[in-house]
């Protein structure tokens, strides 16, 4: 178990990206509702505290959007920053164009861009896998899935991990962030009036068409919607296998079972969701006045929700701090909960069992090169910018 340690919580501190998880605790124990004065935000820390604000929209709002460093535009305007009736609309038009087709068809591509890159990776010996592996799976595979170009993957993964990092500097966002989004949107809006004229059968397609009781997406709409795959699709998920991986890496009894039995992956993806997913912090903006732990939180204050803290609650899961694939890790909040919980799960849990069980085949035995290597400045998520392997 990781020691209590006694300092104020901040997000922007430098080990924050590294290892949250004393800090966790120490909000845990110490100080369930935090509030952070010098940047003005509550942390809640607790499973339960946690799970309740996500099924309480009404308090909990996402309107002023969910990045606690939010990008100038998404919000009150995509899933993610919108609250119900205006997130129903949105989730449901997102969800017909998103449900229509059964994403097992995906497997096979996701196996073949898997194995080739594996292939790679092997005759490398020595290999990133962020650059080498999971980025380029993520684009290969999810790109063609929403009907955009396959750009070069370190090109596109670049911006978007950009678009969601975190300038610890100014405690916030900067230009070249916000330029990265941009980027992003005009690349996305090129597309999107392309599909307009010339339809095709991809997700942009379907999320352009997608009509209930003859309500459609505006152009806007397509592009954030879209925008919110790209980041998730690419930069979640992607992060999500790398952190996967290295916990392949630092649990060898558990890499050798399912080396051996490739149908235990589902639950070492669940169990890696619970212990340290990429989705590590999401934010939400007090809209009625709530009393907890003994503090008023009042309308218009930001609240960090600290998915990745609940997800270690002892008072939810035993022995939290153990890495443990038998553990049917059930309720964790690895893709949220509530109105919000993540639309890309069942496709995320897809393509990383593929792409994992692949790298497994090829590439039993791999070993970190160095341990000081560099991770994502951000203070939603966590994942490794590179992880070095090499094989042995
Ligand atoms: C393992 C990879 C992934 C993780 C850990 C993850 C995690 C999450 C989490 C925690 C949320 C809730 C955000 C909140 O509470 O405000 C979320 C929302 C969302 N995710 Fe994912 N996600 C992943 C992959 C994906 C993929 C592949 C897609 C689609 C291509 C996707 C699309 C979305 C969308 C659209 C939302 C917003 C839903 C809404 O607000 O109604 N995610 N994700």
């Amino acid at each position: 178990m990781s020691k209590p340690i006694s300092k104020p919580f901040d997000l922007y501190a430098a080990d924050i990206d590294r290892d949250p998880f004393p800090m966790y605790e120490w909000l845990r124990e110490e100080q369930p509702a935090y509030w952070n004065d010098r940047d003005k935000y509550w942390v809640l820390s607790r499973y339960e505290d946690v799970f309740n604000a996500t099924q309480d929209w009404e308090t909990f709002s996402s309107a002023n959007g969910n990045l606690i460093d939010e990008i100038p535009g998404r919000t009150n305007a995509t899933l993610g920053t919108t609250d119900p009736p205006r997130h129903d609309r949105l989730r449901a038009l997102a969800q017909a164009a998103f449900m229509k087709k059964n994403f097992e068809y995906i497997t096979g591509p996701t196996r073949e861009v898997a194995a080739e890159a594996a292939r790679a990776c092997k005759a490398k010996g020595t290999f990133d896998f962020v650059a080498d592996y999971s980025s380029t799976i993520t684009v290969k595979v999810l790109m063609p899935l929403m009907g955009l170009p396959v750009l070069e993957p370190s090109t596109i993964r670049n911006k978007v991990v950009l678009a969601i990092s975190t300038d610890r500097q100014t405690r916030g966002r900067n230009e070249e962030l916000n330029a990265a989004f941009k980027w992003m949107t005009d690349f996305i809006s090129t597309e999107v009036e392309k599909r307009r004229r010339n339809p095709q059968d991809d997700l942009v397609t379907r999320l352009a068409e997608a009509e209930i009781d003859g309500d459609r997406l505006s152009d806007k709409e397509v592009l954030l919607t879209t925008a919110t795959f790209v980041m998730a699709g690419v930069e979640s998920l992607s992060s999500f296998m790398t952190t996967l991986a290295l916990n392949m890496h630092d649990n060898r009894e558990a890499r050798a079972r399912i080396f051996a039995d490739p149908k235990l992956m589902p639950q070492a993806i669940e169990e890696s969701l619970r212990y340290n997913t990429s989705a590590q912090r999401f934010k939400r903006t007090i809209a009625r006045e709530i009393e907890l732990h003994g503090k008023t939180l009042r309308p218009g204050e930001r609240v960090v929700m600290a998915y990745g803290s609940a997800n270690r609650d002892r008072r939810k899961f035993d022995n939290p701090d153990i890495y443990d694939i038998d553990r049917n890790p059930r309720g964790h909040l690895g893709f949220g909960s509530g109105k919000h919980v993540c639309l890309g799960s069942q496709l995320a849990r897809m393509v990383s069992e593929v792409a994992m069980n692949e790298f497994l085949a090829q590439i039993p035995e791999f070993q970190l090169t160095k341990t000081d290597f560099p991770w994502v400045p951000s203070s939603n998520f966590r994942s490794p910018r590179e992880l070095p392997f090499k094989i042995m």
